[in-house]
């Protein structure tokens, strides 16, 4: 074992280990558990990480507030909002808007019902507000993505504005912690490897310029598919 010389590289989304290595034994084992992964080398454990999957998503900081990637149901998470992607009408519907509903119950279209009465629902590109009823957040978001028309619609900017708007409304109630899906990728066709560039950096723009109270900006994301193109995005707006 005093021979050995390990380097590590692990992926953090990914199932796959990879470790280069000097060994006297090639008896090498690596598995990944749900709750971190460990190394064998023969019988003996020489190295053990542990930590959930989503407690080593892909981040970034920016000045005092963190931004994270995972994958998961955004229903579940324990933020002061989580970020709904609405229609206009505020009618709820399928994707993540019918989940909130669903996990939130009747009193989130209730007040949703109460906006429409008051302004008529929610214009692309802009965001109201509601209790959470029964979800573990103190809020929900309502943000109007665009649809997806082929991009010269003014599609980028309404997507933009959909997450600007967003957290200008948690900034205006002095929220630390908010959690958005993708906006527009579901139903509304926004290819996600467009929109998760035009996501993050308006995230970004928004924390560098803008007077915020945020700590955490986490981006829960549904499936693989998707996750992929928000890490990939984010790795390059790192390096650039
Ligand atoms: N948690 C996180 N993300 C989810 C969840 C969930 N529980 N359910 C679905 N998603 C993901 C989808 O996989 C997609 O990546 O949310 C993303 C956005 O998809 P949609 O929910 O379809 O939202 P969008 O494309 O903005 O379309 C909005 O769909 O359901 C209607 O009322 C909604 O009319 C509106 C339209």
């Amino acid at each position: 074992m005093s021979y050995c010389f390990i380097l590590m590289e692990c992926w953090r989304r990914s199932k796959c280990i990879i470790f280069h290595s000097y060994m006297t034994d090639s008896n090498i084992k690596a598995s990944r558990e749900p709750e971190g992964f460990y190394v064998w080398f023969g019988e003996g454990v020489v190295m053990e990480s542990r930590g959930e999957r989503s407690d080593v998503p892909m981040r970034m900081v920016v000045g005092e507030t963190e931004i994270r990637l995972k994958q998961g149901d955004i229903t579940r998470e324990e933020v002061d909002a989580i970020v709904n992607a609405a229609n206009s009408g505020l009618l709820g519907g399928g994707g993540v808007d019918g989940a909130i509903h669903r996990a939130g119950g009747p009193e989130i279209m209730e007040e949703c019902r109460q906006i429409r009465a008051r302004q008529g629902g929610c214009p692309t590109g802009k965001a109201v507000v509601t209790g959470a009823g029964k979800l573990k957040a103190r809020y929900v978001i309502h943000a109007v993505g665009p649809v997806w028309r082929g991009g010269d619609g003014g599609e980028e900017e309404l997507l933009r504005s959909a997450y600007r708007e967003s957290l200008q409304r948690a900034a205006e109630r002095q929220l630390q912690r908010i959690a958005f899906p993708s906006l527009s990728t579901g139903a509304y066709g926004y290819p996600v490897d467009k929109a998760a560039p035009v996501a993050l950096s308006e995230v970004i723009r928004f924390l560098k310029e803008e007077n915020h109270s945020l700590r955490e900006v986490r981006f829960v994301l549904f499936n693989e598919e998707t996750y992929q193109a928000y890490e990939t995005a984010l790795s390059r707006l790192k390096e650039s």
